[in-house]
């Protein structure tokens, strides 16, 4: 027998590793048995159960329907669905290409700009998959500590400053934040816009949340030729599963991107249907969405509210997700997402978005109908009872 294991090289960087809840041998077999098990309460993954009936849906299934899905799609994108979002961006001077999630876009990009001597500015708390893409590609990423009242719990202009060095290349702007739901005032987007052109580096703008966000500013839109934006379909449009977003930016960026793509084959057709039914019908459901977010997220503040030792880090959240801190409480996130998770309320220990805080916070999506949310808070506030002692 001939054995390989000798032919796979080690990788230089360290993916971050995620860690199965007890009693699942994998990150993978744990993801499947809240994905299968219809009774969950899904608070775990900042996404979106609160479309109905809608145009969405009927596109998709005269999609499947029509057995268009036989032929490959234009690699970069339907036009139609590039020419919707650039104008729900309001960047028609701006190039696009249609991707297989947010996710997708952010590893083009890492891929595409860095280069070996690099550095990445991006914060922690944050959205660790792209320190981890970013870690592939450059020197070094500098994940900035903002879990702190003293900085709004956000990357300020100001930090980017004292963290910035001769070699950074990127600076990731998160906005909403995932999991704070910090989000940036037009005078702060300025104010990195102005660094990105002084210092000639890219502005990774992520918007994946920004139609949760009661106002919100793109960098695109100060810097446009250092401002590159990410977007996702899998929040406000409420079609995670379905994998589809975007890369937006100068044509000459994204005719870079363009020499380094994955799916060259093109994207999904059904989730392409259904992503320009999102955009065409987007007026007719989105203030019914944002409705019941705001209103489940007062729920939650109220409930919160009343526990001594927890609290809020910031609230209003801008996104359909928050963080609830529960140091003061004496108990750790884990414990506290294991026994939410037992009671079927599936949500996120701080440790999944946060290298150094994780151990202060449970993070919660808020995108379900209201009854679930109901149930999660009662559940949570016997949680605290039985765990505190
Ligand atoms: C900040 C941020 N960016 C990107 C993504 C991934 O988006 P997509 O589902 O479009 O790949 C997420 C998902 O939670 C996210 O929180």
């Amino acid at each position: 027998m001939i054995y390989c294991d000798n032919m796979i090289q080690p990788k230089k960087y360290t993916k971050t590793s995620k860690i199965p809840p007890k009693g699942f041998n994998s990150a993978n077999e744990f993801f499947e048995y809240v994905f299968n098990d219809k009774e969950m309460i899904w608070m775990g993954q900042n996404t979106n159960h609160l479309h109905k009936e809608s145009d969405i849906l009927d596109e998709m299934v005269r999609c499947v329907e029509s057995r268009e899905y036989c032929k490959y799609p234009p690699p970069e994108g339907f036009q139609e669905l590039k020419n919707l979002i650039l104008n729900d961006l309001d960047l028609e001077d701006k190039d696009i290409l249609i991707t297989a999630g947010g996710t997708e876009s952010l590893y083009l990009c890492m891929h595409n700009i860095l280069e070996p001597k690099d550095t990445v500015i991006t914060c922690d708390p944050g959205y660790l998959i792209i320190d981890d893409f970013a870690s592939r590609f450059s020197n070094k990423v500098i994940s900035v500590p903002i879990y702190s009242e003293d900085n709004d719990y956000k990357l300020t202009p100001e930090l980017v400053k004292e963290f910035m060095d001769e070699n950074t290349k990127i600076i990731v702007l998160i906005d909403p934040l995932n999991p704070l739901g910090s989000a940036y005032t037009e005078e702060e987007i300025k104010e990195f816009a102005k660094i990105a052109i002084q210092n000639d580096i890219y502005l990774l703008h992520d918007i994946t949340y920004r139609d949760f966000a009661r106002k919100h500013f793109l960098a695109a839109h100060y810097a446009p030729d250092h401002a590159i934006t990410v977007y996702s379909f899998s929040k406000i449009f409420g079609m995670a599963g379905l994998r589809i977003g975007s890369v937006i930016g100068t044509e000459k960026i994204i005719n870079s991107i363009r020499t380094i793509l994955i799916n060259d084959l093109g994207t999904n057709v059904v989730a392409q249907a259904g992503a320009i039914a999102a955009l065409k019908s987007k007026d007719t459901w989105i203030d019914e969405v944002i409705t019941i977010t705001r209103n489940n997220q007062n729920l939650i503040k109220k409930c919160v509210d009343e526990i001594e030792g927890a609290f809020i880090p910031v609230h209003p959240s801008d996104a359909n997700m928050l963080a609830i801190d529960l140091k003061g409480t004496g108990i750790n996130p884990k414990v506290m997402a294991d026994y939410l998770l037992k009671r079927k309320v599936f949500a996120r220990e701080g440790t999944y978005t946060s290298k150094l805080f994780g151990d202060n916070y449970l993070r919660v999506s808020f995108s379900i109908p209201e009854e679930q949310v109901k149930i999660f808070v009662d559940e949570f506030k016997s949680a605290v009872e039985v765990l505190r002692k």
